[in-house]
């Protein structure tokens, strides 16, 4: 059963719709990744939820309450900002118990569960330190401690690792994970990281010019993208218009291979540049290698064929890869492809 439910959430300012239409159900214990391009309407959706920005249409439900019309602080919810800040007079501990001090805690109580929190996000040792006397990484964790430590029925986190480097991203995304698992807190994410969301998320919800694309577990989402927006923004993808009329797709005058049960009439015909390989017999396109670019445990290739420049990747197993203006022969199984109708 839903725990929390977002219902026709709008929000338009004069003409422009920064949120179209984002209807979206949320398990207990769920962790939901909202994911999408800059200025899609992630924060806002967020900011909706959490009270900061009032819906222009929709209800948002909280355990079967109705919680559209109530202040942000009477929603009692877990939030951590897109621009979080911690206060910087403050120490770390006086920082996590500011929430429990607004909400009448009595001293003895706080600290303890101001200790509990610190030790959840592994800071313990830190919490007399002030904030300028912190990593980036030790601050995130101290903004997700102060969310943490209300108890919050929701977590909401936007962008919460924006500012870290790759590596302290990486950490932390699996410290999350871990956290989240643990404390079994319903969390709603917004991040415009893909690789972040398809590590951290139950379900991916994609959004796009203020509106829902598609929904779905991560896995799911990059093996049946439901369109061309989705399997370019999750992972990469060779995206070809043509027809499907019954014997494979026509694109251009080359015909794709596809599984019988494919739509028919006018498609988005989408393949993973992982699922592409060189063949020398067999091929369903030929064309040049026009770039070639090492990656360490993989190669990305670019080849110029009569369908256009496509993408494809080979594990490196230690042997010599083709080269840069070497002519090639791709293949690939009718089941790696996608099939997706257009415009409809
Ligand atoms: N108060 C406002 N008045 C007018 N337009 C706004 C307002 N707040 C946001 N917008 C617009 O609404 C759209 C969605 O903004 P939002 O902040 O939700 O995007 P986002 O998906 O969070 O993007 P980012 O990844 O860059 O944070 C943007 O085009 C933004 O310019
Ligand atoms: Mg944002």
């Amino acid at each position: 059963m839903a725990f929390l439910e977002l219902q026709g959430l709008v929000k338009r300012y004069g003409e422009f719709s920064a949120v179209a239409e984002c209807s979206l159900s949320v398990a207990k214990g769920e962790f939901v990744c909202l994911l999408g391009p800059s200025g899609c309407g992630k924060t806002t959706t967020l900011q909706m939820v959490a009270g900061f920005t009032p819906p222009t249409a929709g209800r948002v439900v909280l355990d079967g309450q109705d919680i559209t019309g109530l202040k942000p602080s009477r929603r009692g919810l877990g939030i951590v900002f897109q621009s979080y800040a911690l206060f910087p007079h403050m120490s770390v501990a006086d920082n996590v118990a500011f929430g429990l001090e607004m909400r009448g805690v009595v001293a003895a109580e706080r600290g303890k569960r101001v200790a509990q929190t610190l030790e959840l996000v592994h800071l313990a040792p830190l919490a007399a330190r002030f904030p300028k006397e912190l990593s980036g990484g030790q601050r995130q964790r101290v903004a997700l401690a102060r969310a943490l430590v209300i108890s919050p029925p929701v977590l909401l986190l936007d962008e919460p690792m924006g500012a870290l480097d790759a590596k302290l991203r990486e950490e932390m995304q699996i410290e999350l994970r871990a956290l989240q698992h643990r404390v079994g807190i319903t969390t709603v994410m917004v991040t415009h990281d893909q690789a972040e969301a398809m590590t951290l998320a139950d379900r991916v919800v994609l959004m796009n010019k203020g509106r829902v694309e598609q929904v779905a577990r991560p896995f799911e989402m990059y093996e049946q993208p439901n369109g061309r927006f989705s399997s370019t923004f999750l992972g990469k993808a060779n995206v070809f218009e043509g027809r499907h009329e019954g014997q494979g797709v026509l694109v251009g005058d080359v015909c794709l291979p596809c599984l019988a049960d494919a739509p028919r009439g006018p498609v988005d015909y989408i393949v993973r540049p992982e699922r592409l390989v060189f063949a020398a017999t067999g091929a369903l396109v030929r064309g040049r290698v026009s770039a070639r670019v090492f990656l360490g445990n993989h190669w990305l290739f670019q080849v110029e064929t009569p369908l256009g420049t496509l993408q494809a990747t080979q594990v490196n197993a230690g042997l010599p890869a083709v080269a840069e203006g070497d002519e090639v022969g791709l293949a690939w199984a009718a089941e790696q492809a996608r099939v997706v109708a257009r415009g409809a």
